[in-house]
């Protein structure tokens, strides 16, 4: 963040940090200097995959401003939306807690297991040193969403995908029931290859977001695609 605040210009550019992967729990980006923090409340906030919003926060100043350009956008929430995201934020905090529970159990059983080559959560065994200490300077979670890498490429992973049950094949995330993807094909489908690799995104890259249900039922579900395999 300080390297943009560092460019010799007469405004310095604003720091906005899109902090949608982990929600309002998870990081604080105003408290860790951001001067915006974006979310997509179409993922945690709203939650139940019925709405998509969005949402901006900062200092007055800022804030007057991104209010002047949304009124020029017409980017403003429709009022049925606006009491959906109200409803949702009643149970925001137990929807989060509850979610990233059953991630942490799915990936402490899934780092365990021979079918599976790694676990990739955000912190934890596989980051690497530099992002390890970023995840300890900066996060109060890891959330709910984690990647595996299967043993094999595309073929193994359409596998498992289609095998999945109760994990539906679908690309958001942070709602209340579960969702796997296929990044390379799906989210990342334009990347070029050289982008991919740059990006850790192989073939056998398998994306989870986990929800609220039974974590027993899901790790039964899991267990059964990997057997598919
Ligand atoms: C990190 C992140 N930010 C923003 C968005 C955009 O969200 P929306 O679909 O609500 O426009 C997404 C959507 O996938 C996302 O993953």
């Amino acid at each position: 963040m300080s390297g943009a605040r560092a460019l010799d210009q007469a405004e310095p550019p604003a720091v906005a940090v899109d902090n949608t992967f982990l929600g309002p729990l998870w990081q604080s980006p105003l408290e860790l200097g951001a001067d915006l923090v974006l979310y997509s409340l179409t993922k945690y906030v709203g939650g139940h995959s019925d709405l998509i919003a969005g949402g901006c926060m900062g200092g007055a100043d800022l804030m007057a401003r991104v209010g002047e350009m949304r009124t020029i956008c017409g980017t403003t929430a429709d009022p049925h939306t606006a009491w959906l995201l109200l409803r949702s934020l009643e149970t925001l905090h137990i929807r989060m807690e509850r979610a990233q529970n059953n991630a942490l159990i799915l990936a402490e059983r899934l780092r365990a297991d021979p079918r599976v080559s790694a676990v990739l959560t955000a912190g934890g065994p596989d980051a690497s040193p530099e992002q390890q200490a970023i995840f300890e300077a900066q996060c109060k979670g890891s959330g709910s969403t984690f990647s595996l890498e299967l043993p094999g490429g595309e073929a193994e992973a359409f596998r498992m995908l289609n095998a999945l049950r109760l994990f539906k094949l679908a690309v958001s995330l942070g709602g209340a029931e579960s969702l796997a993807s296929h990044p390379s094909s799906m989210t990342h489908s334009d990347y070029t290859p050289e982008a991919k690799a740059r990006s850790g995104i192989g073939d056998n890259l398998v994306r989870l977001s986990v929800g609220i249900e039974n974590v027993e039922d899901l790790w039964a579900d899991l267990d059964q695609a990997l057997s598919a395999i």
